[in-house]
């Protein structure tokens, strides 16, 4: 929970909460979906049905960055996106995954963003305090989290969520570069979901969080069969 402390007294959002009810989609309805599997190298349709497109797919990022092969998670099913990462050993001030018009990105619509963690045992690359990575997450420029994983990952991937209405007709995720003093960064996978603007924690961002992000503190099971199920 010290996140949310941390995240009451900056200058994003106030509150939280998305239950697993409005993250549940159909997955047979993907409209607007759009999964990126960074360092994978095909497009494929994992168990659940979900299409994922390696981040080669996404403009100059994937030039940026280097890939490589993990482990996943135990829980997972072949294919996952957790067994690619992609990282970032350059000089930039950061790299930015763009999600553009083309991926139906229109300004003031709402959108869930999920990034997903796995590097599994180890990093490929040294890290100022071991087994540990700091990076900072941002959307736009604005900061979205300060990242820091344990190594080795234990069981799951680690993840963010928020729920943001686009300033335009893009949405920049960006992961901060080693040359601001943080260590390489990393991700396995990014996903855009457009949400309902009849959701109501839609209606309330928008009428009375001054179009301030949601971000996703804590997720209660609500009935999913177990602990390891994947939401989509
Ligand atoms: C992979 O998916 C992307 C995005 O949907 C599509 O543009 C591309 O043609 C697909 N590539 C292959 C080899 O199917
Ligand atoms: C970043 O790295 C490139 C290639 O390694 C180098 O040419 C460039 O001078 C570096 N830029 C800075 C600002 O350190
Ligand atoms: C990361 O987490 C560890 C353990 O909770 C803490 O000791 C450390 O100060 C944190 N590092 C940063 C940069 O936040």
């Amino acid at each position: 929970m010290m996140d949310v402390k941390r995240y009451l007294s900056s200058q994003w959002i106030p509150i939280i909460l998305c239950g697993l009810s409005v993250c549940c989609m159909q997955t047979e309805a993907q409209a607007g979906f759009t999964s990126i599997d960074c360092g994978g190298t095909a497009n494929y349709s994992d168990v659940n049905g979900i299409s994922w497109i390696p981040d080669s797919y996404m403009g100059a990022i994937s030039s940026e960055g280097d890939a490589k092969y993990v482990d996943p998670p135990p829980y997972t099913t072949d294919p996952t996106p957790l067994s690619t990462i992609r990282y970032f050993p350059g000089n930039h001030s950061k790299y930015c995954y763009v999600f553009t018009s083309e991926h139906g990105v229109q300004k003031d619509s709402a959108y869930l963003v999920r990034a997903s963690f796995w590097a599994g045992s180890a990093v490929p690359y040294t890290t100022q305090v071991p087994n540990r990575v700091t990076f900072d997450l941002l959307i736009y420029t604005d900061l979205w989290d300060e990242m820091n994983i344990s190594l080795p990952q234990i069981d799951r991937e680690d993840f963010r969520e928020i729920d943001i209405l686009a300033i335009r007709d893009s949405i920049e995720v960006c992961l901060v570069g080693k040359s601001t003093g943080t260590d390489i960064p990393f991700i396995s996978s990014l996903v855009l979901r457009p949400l309902d603007s009849d959701l109501k924690y839609v209606d309330h961002m928008v009428q009375w969080t001054g179009k301030r992000p949601l971000l996703s503190a804590y997720r209660i099971n609500y009935g999913a069969p177990s602990a390891q199920t994947y939401i989509r």
